[in-house]
């Protein structure tokens, strides 16, 4: 049986949060995939970021099944295609990085607007603690592809970019 609470969630918003699950741990594999493309061709920094980067995702994840949970919503966990394996470049995948958390900001933002229809102040409240974080990160991935783009396939620019991303890992 489940909990009763008398903030319930409205059961659209509710179903949205709980694809959100399944989109955040979508990325955490998508990063733990292109870290294992970095590590074997020598881009140890860009791996180590993309690592740190999935840690991140998964947080988020266990963020939305505790929102999820603690109103009474039993979140789902479901199986995952396989993220991508393969790039041409390291500047192809980073095209995919900046794509996924565009895609993260964007859900969120719709996710923020659903909650405000359904006048979910709780909801707009946890969404809302997403959103620093979520510009950083893209304006951080636009970044990285803007210098990837500069240094074209010179190794020495790579390199630098690499130690660069291996720093901010920390
Ligand atoms: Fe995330
Ligand atoms: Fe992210």
């Amino acid at each position: 049986m489940s909990k009763q609470r008398s903030s319930a969630l409205d059961p659209d918003l509710a179903q949205r949060l709980d694809e959100h699950v399944s989109f955040e741990a979508h990325s955490a594999l998508t990063y733990f995939s292109m870290a294992s493309w970095a590590e074997v061709r020598g881009f140890t920094g860009f791996s180590a970021w993309f690592r740190s980067e999935a840690t991140g995702e998964i947080a988020h994840m266990t963020q939305f099944i505790d929102h999820l949970n603690n109103r009474g919503f039993q979140a789902t966990i479901r199986t995952l295609e396989a993220p991508r394996s393969e790039w041409s470049s390291i500047t192809e995948l980073f095209e995919a990085v900046v794509e996924l958390e565009h895609r993260l900001g964007g859900q969120i933002a719709d996710l923020i607007e659903l909650s405000h229809k359904c006048s979910d102040h709780f909801a707009g409240s946890f969404l809302q603690g997403f959103v620093p974080q979520q510009i950083t990160d893209t304006a951080e991935a636009d970044e990285i592809l803007d210098r990837l783009r500069i240094v074209g396939d010179d190794g020495r620019g790579l390199i630098l970019i690499d130690q660069e991303l291996r720093a901010k890992a920390g």
